[in-house]
């Protein structure tokens, strides 16, 4: 029985970190070193302080996630830093679930998050080349606003972002 919720505190750091790898590994395979294809747990908290992280959970299994942050003061992506945008990343859903509505319904949990702290959009990126996700995006309401190259990755990143509508 899956479950969705908040991270807690009896929730393995370490747990979340090895899930983020082993979604992300077909990204690191693509040649596109994203953080979350290697990152220490370290990095994994890091990256959570300051947003809300929420995960799909089966039992203390942890086979999903998404972190959303509110407004950043400052941030390499401009977009990130506009009034009213919140910003989701370190998104992923373990290999073996994937493809079955648990990206979908964290993307939804995390807008849902945003929608009621006030935000009118919730943006996101990805690497340009990685294009399954920018369809994937794209189909879920998601829009090109912009691009960011973050330091130290081989790639640019789209900025995509939804409008938050009321009671949509
Ligand atoms: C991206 C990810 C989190 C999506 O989770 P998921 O549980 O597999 O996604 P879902 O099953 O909820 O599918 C969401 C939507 O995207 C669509 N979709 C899924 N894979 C797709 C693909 N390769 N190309 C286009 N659309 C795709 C689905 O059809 C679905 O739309 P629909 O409900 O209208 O049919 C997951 O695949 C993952 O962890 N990938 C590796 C890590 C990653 O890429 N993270 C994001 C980095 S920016």
């Amino acid at each position: 029985m899956l479950e969705i919720r908040k991270l807690q505190e009896s929730d393995s750091i370490l747990g979340l970190t090895l899930l983020l790898h082993r979604a992300y590994a077909r990204l690191g395979a693509m040649g596109l070193n994203y953080t979350a294809v290697d990152q220490a747990p370290e990095v994994t908290e890091k990256r959570i302080r300051g947003g809300n992280c929420f995960v799909v959970a089966s039992g203390s299994k942890l086979v999903g996630t998404i972190v959303v942050h509110p407004t950043y003061v400052e941030n390499a992506c401009e977009y990130f830093t506009r009034s009213g945008v919140a910003a989701a990343h370190q998104f992923a859903v373990d290999p073996e679930h994937q493809g079955a509505g648990i990206g979908r319904m964290l993307l939804q949990r995390a807008e849902r998050w945003a929608k009621e702290a006030g935000f009118v959009e919730l943006a996101i990126d990805t690497a340009e080349q990685a294009t399954h996700l920018v369809e994937l995006y794209e189909r879920l309401g998601y829009r090109h606003v912009g691009w960011v190259q973050w330091p130290g990755k081989v790639y640019r990143s789209m900025v995509l972002s939804k409008p938050l509508v009321a009671n949509a």
